[in-house]
Formats: structure tokens, C-alpha cells, sequence
């Protein structure tokens, strides 16, 4: 018996629904780079995964030994440096990736009927890469990490009703120290690659059986639907775009590898605590407000963002043709935007 015939044999796969399963007609205007921006926050998900279990080969999540474990792996492991950097640059452009995905989906409003419960996913997808951002962050146990899982935990504990117990839950204890370590470390290498892994694979089947979104200009409705096939054609457009991404991520990395702050200290405050860039708006929002408003604040809009489909619906009945969606998602994306940059530039 040939090799070919023993495989067949054994490992029998059905190589005609395999073929058709790649045949999948992609509709022309996923040539365009931004109605494809989803594949962007996939490929940075495969290179964290690879790049996060080669930094586990060194990491010690001890808290006396995790700072140490992390400045052996910049300063001492032989390309340390450059795979903790890739790490984190790509951490930032699957976060940017993800935004941009998202305003995306938003502005053509790709979200409607069917795809309501596939934009839920992703809002799930979005606060969980989020949630990666943050456990990350608090593994160097840098001095700024330290002091982001301080502020983390106490504003976690303001949640009306059950914040006590998020907080206990999220330190392993009234302070933190070596439970909240662990803990933050089992969800960032274990809980939260599990979760999202499940998401992302329900939201890429909801996407194949629903296919993506027709592209509908004013007055080309009637022009006759142009596809191209996903084998060889999309493969390679997508291709290209891993090369450019690995490029720009290799450059960020060696141009500006990420650094190590101090070792945390918790008997002194660093004069100015701040978060990743992504949390910039939150951070400044909660500054402007008191503690209750300013939880409170976010989880109104992580709600709205959740149910958006289902409120626009609403709109969309109550006042037809009117296009009220476009402008509340100029008004946030704006609205957002501010409290950013106040962040950046403020005091
Ligand atoms: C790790 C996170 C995510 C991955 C890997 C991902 C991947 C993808 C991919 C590959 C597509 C096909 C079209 C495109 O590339 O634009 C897509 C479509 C879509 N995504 Fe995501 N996505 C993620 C997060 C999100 C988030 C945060 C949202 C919204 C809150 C979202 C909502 C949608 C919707 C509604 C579609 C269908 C759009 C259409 O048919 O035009 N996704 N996603």
C-alpha cells in the first residue's frame, strides 16, 4: 500500500467538502483593505499565542521572581527582548486592528439582521482582548503594573452591588500580592486564550454561513453581484496583508523595543499612574467624574454596545430613513476621541 493510500485510510477526509469548503465566492469589495480589517486581530492573535508560549519558557509567575524572570528575559535570554517586544506591539495592533474592525461593521452597519447575535461576539471578543491587555500588562510587575492592578481592583470594587466580591475575587485577597499574580496570570495564559478561541471560532462559522455583507452603493444596487474565489485569489490578498502587518510589527519591534520601569513597590506611588493607551479614555473619564458615575459610565456604554443592534432597530422604526445610528456613532466616536486625547495632552 502507497503512503497516499495508508493516509486515505487512515485519516480519511472527505477532499471533495474540503475543496468546496475553500470555494467560498468572496464578494469584490473585500478587496478593499477595510472591509477585511477582521483578519487583522486573527493573525495578531496567532503571533501572541506563539510568542506568548515562548515567553512562558522563562516567565516565573512568583511575585517575588516575576519582575526578575522579565528582566532576565530583555537583558539576558538570547532574543528576549525582541520576542517580549513583538509581544507587545502586537498586543497594541490587534487592539487598534479590533477598533477599527469595529467602526467598520458600525458605519456600514453591517451588524443588522442576521449578524445581531455575531456583533455580540464580537463585543464579547473585544472586552476580552481588553482583559488580555490588562492581565498582560500586570505580569511585568513593574512599578506602573503594580499600580494599574491597584487602580484596576478599586474601581472594579466601586460596581454597585457585587463589586466587593469582583475585587476579592480579582486579588485572591483583601490586598494584592502573590493570589492576585497567579490569578491574573491563569487568566492570561489559560482562561482567556480559551474563551476567546471559542469566540472567534463561533464568530468566523456565523460569518462563513452568513457570508460578509453585500456592499451596496446608492444607485449600483441593481449591478450584478462580482465575486472571486477565496482559493488562490483572497488567500493571497490576505497574504500580502500578513506581510505588510509582519513587517511593521519587526519594525516597531527593533525600533522601539519595549522597555522595564521599575520594580513594583507598594509602599511608594509613582507620581503619574498611567494605563495602556487604550484605557486613556476610561482612565480620563473616571479622573472627571467621582468613582460611582465613573463606573458606571463605561458599563452604560458597554451595554448600549452589546444591545446596539437590537436599539438601532429601534430607532430605525421610530424615525425611518433618518440615519439617527450614523450620527450617535459619530457623536460617540468623537465624544471618545476627546477624552483620549484630553488624556494624552491634558494634565
Ligand atoms: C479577535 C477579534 C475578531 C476577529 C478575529 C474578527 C474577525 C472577523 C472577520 C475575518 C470578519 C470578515 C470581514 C472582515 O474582515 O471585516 C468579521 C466580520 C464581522 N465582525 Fe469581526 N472579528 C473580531 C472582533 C469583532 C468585534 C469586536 C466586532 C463588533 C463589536 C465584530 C463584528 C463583526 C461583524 C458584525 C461582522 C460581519 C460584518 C459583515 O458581514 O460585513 N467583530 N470579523
Amino acid at each position: 500500500m502507497g503512503v497516499k493510500a495508508w493516509i486515505q485510510e487512515s485519516f480519511p477526509i472527505d477532499q471533495e467538502s474540503l475543496i468546496k469548503l475553500t470555494a467560498e465566492p468572496i464578494p469584490n469589495h473585500l478587496k478593499r483593505w477595510w472591509w477585511a480589517l477582521g483578519g487583522t486581530p486573527l493573525y495578531m492573535f496567532v503571533v501572541q499565542i506563539i510568542t506568548g508560549v515562548m515567553l512562558i519558557f522563562y516567565y516565573v509567575p512568583e511575585s517575588d521572581m516575576a519582575y526578575e524572570s522579565i528582566s532576565n528575559i530583555t537583558f539576558t535570554v538570547k532574543y528576549g527582548w525582541l520576542i517580549r517586544s513583538i509581544h507587545r506591539w502586537s498586543s497594541n495592533i490587534m487592539i487598534a486592528a479590533l477598533l477599527l474592525h469595529m467602526i467598520r461593521v458600525f458605519f456600514t452597519q453591517t451588524y443588522r439582521k442576521p449578524r445581531e447575535i455575531n456583533w455580540m461576539f464580537g463585543v464579547v471578543l473585544f472586552l476580552l482582548t481588553l482583559m488580555f491587555g490588562f492581565t498582560g500588562y500586570s505580569l511585568v510587575y513593574e512599578q506602573m503594573s503594580y499600580w494599574a492592578m491597584k487602580v484596576g481592583t478599586g474601581i472594579a470594587a466601586a460596581t454597585p452591588f457585587i463589586g466587593g466580591w469582583i475585587a476579592d475575587f480579582m486579588r485572591g485577597g483583601p490586598e494584592i500580592g502573590q493570589s492576585t499574580l497567579t490569578r491574573f496570570y491563569l487568566f492570561h495564559v489559560v482562561l482567556l486564550p480559551f474563551f476567546t478561541m471559542l469566540a472567534i471560532g463561533v464568530h468566523l462559522y456565523l460569518i462563513r454561513i452568513h457570508g460578509v455583507s453585500e456592499l451596496k452603493f446608492k444607485g449600483e444596487e441593481e449591478v450584478e453581484k462580482k465575486t472571486f474565489p477565496l482559493w488562490p485569489d483572497h488567500v493571497f490578498t490576505e497574504l500580502i496583508m500578513v506581510t505588510i502587518i509582519m513587517i511593521l510589527l519587526v519594525t516597531l519591534s527593533l525600533l522601539f523595543p519595549v522597555n522595564l520601569g521599575e520594580r513594583a513597590n507598594p509602599n511608594v506611588t509613582p507620581m503619574h499612574i498611567k494605563p495602556e493607551w487604550y484605557f486613556y479614555p476610561v482612565f480620563r473619564w473616571l479622573k472627571v467624574t467621582n468613582l460611582t458615575v465613573g463606573v458606571l459610565g463605561p458599563m452604560i456604554f458597554l451595554l448600549i454596545l452589546f444591545f446596539w443592534p437590537f436599539i438601532d432597530k429601534f430607532f430605525e422604526k421610530k424615525f425611518p430613513g433618518k440615519e439617527i445610528a450614523f450620527w450617535i456613532g459619530v457623536i460617540g466616536l468623537l465624544t471618545i476621541n476627546g477624552f483620549l486625547f484630553w488624556e494624552i495632552f491634558g494634565h
